[in-house]
């Protein structure tokens, strides 16, 4: 988790994995598995997430959780090579969360 905002009953959640084990299904199963839990044990009512629109694999990510996408900040992320890229925003609701491993 990296946001949260308690009031409106929002978290953030960011992931990142060595690349040697890309590609193997890890953090998909492993975002679902943080939702149910953010769902139905801390009672979040909407998680959020975003990432660089380039990034296709973090996009399809949050796509197979069932997360959507909200919105498009233009040129919002610096890249390492000094690239201006667009911050795609998702969020997701309870009944939206794709439970099925
Ligand atoms: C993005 C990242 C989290 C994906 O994790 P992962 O465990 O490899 O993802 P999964 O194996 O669960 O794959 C989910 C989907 O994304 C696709 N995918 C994963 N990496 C991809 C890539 N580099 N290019 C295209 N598609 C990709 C998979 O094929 C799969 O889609 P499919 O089921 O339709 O085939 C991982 O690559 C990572 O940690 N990257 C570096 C850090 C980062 O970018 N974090 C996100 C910041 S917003």
């Amino acid at each position: 988790m990296c946001y949260s905002d308690e009031r409106a009953e929002i978290c953030g959640i960011a992931y990142a994995l060595d690349s040697d084990h890309w590609g193997k299904g890890i953090v998909t199963e492993a975002l679902k598995a943080v939702a149910a839990f953010l769902f139905d044990c801390v009672h979040y009512r909407k998680i959020i997430a975003g990432c660089d629109s380039e990034n296709i694999g973090s996009r399809r990510v949050m796509e197979k959780v069932g997360m959507k996408q909200e919105a498009c900040l233009r040129a919002q992320i610096k890249r390492k090579d000094g690239s201006f890229g667009d911050d795609l925003q998702y969020g997701l609701f309870e009944g939206e969360l794709i439970r099925e491993m």
